[in-house]
């Protein structure tokens, strides 16, 4: 795991849409995963940016969403599929047939997580998934108790993370209470993870994450075991991690040769 402690929200989304921006460079044909929730906004009005004034094509790249909510309509303001698309898709060259989000109405749920299952692997995988954490230490919906092994699937929310995404609806008995999410073991198989937290409100959890066993109870904290993955952090975020000055120097002095 590399952790790279940056100032500010700014700093952390600038430095993650060159990670994302210099993968799509190299690989033109890049398959990226894409998160919803506040924190990767400002990645995605970056490479919004890097779009319009640098070029930054994203024509042959295919996008898979983590997650959608389940049973309310695409055109839900607070749908993902609404979300990602006022945040970034509708921003950018992405062709809309190489954008894959789970359907939150389908009437077979089980059918629909083998579907998207079958796509991600029909596409040669995920280059680079983009990921933020829950308050609870999810990534995706794999709310505490989730398999570390588990597949696309249905997941129920917990009380926390209802709580958390009642900002967004008009009150907290409207946010649903099942997703479709990509399991731990989907978001394992991508081959770099890239992971944004932000916020002291998540620096006791990030802390466990990183730093605390591998376990079920913070699905988070199976990127340990990730072969490539970055975490991109500010300084409120950083506050409970017991190697904080170690990470700032290995990053300070990270050869130039290895990639950003
Ligand atoms: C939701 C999403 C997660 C996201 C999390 C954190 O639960 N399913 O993918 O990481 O919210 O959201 P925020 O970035 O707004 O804190």
């Amino acid at each position: 795991m590399e952790i790279v402690i940056l100032a500010d929200a700014a700093a952390v989304s600038a430095y993650a849409a060159r990670c994302v921006a210099n993968q799509i460079r190299r690989k033109p044909r890049t398959v990226l995963g894409l998160a919803t929730g506040s924190t990767p906004a400002g990645l995605y009005g970056e490479l919004i940016r890097l779009h319009r004034e640098n070029g930054l094509d994203f024509s042959q790249v295919t996008t898979f969403n983590l997650d959608e909510y389940l049973g309310i309509p695409r055109d839900h303001p607070q749908s993902y599929h609404q979300v990602i698309r006022q945040a970034f898709l509708d921003h950018v060259n992405v062709q809309p047939g190489r954008v894959h989000i789970p359907d939150g109405m389908a009437k077979d749920v089980d059918a629909e997580c083998r579907r998207y299952e079958d796509a991600i692997r029909a596409a040669g995988g995920i280059d680079i998934q983009i990921l933020g954490m829950g308050k609870t230490g999810h990534i995706g919906f794999n709310e505490p108790g989730s398999s570390l092994g588990s597949r696309t699937r249905l997941k129920e929310l917990t009380p926390p993370t209802i709580h958390d995404n009642s900002r967004f609806f008009p009150s907290e008995a409207d946010v649903p209470r099942y997703s479709i999410t990509m399991g731990v073991g989907t978001i394992m198989e991508a081959r770099r993870c890239l992971m944004l937290v932000l916020g002291a409100h998540k620096a006791d959890t990030l802390a466990r994450a990183i730093e605390g066993p591998v376990t079920a109870m913070v699905t988070a904290s199976m990127l340990q075991l990730h072969p490539l993955a970055t975490i991109v952090i500010d300084e409120a975020a950083s506050e409970r991690l017991e190697l904080r000055e170690h990470y700032r120097w290995v990053f300070e002095h990270k050869p130039s040769w290895q990639q950003e």
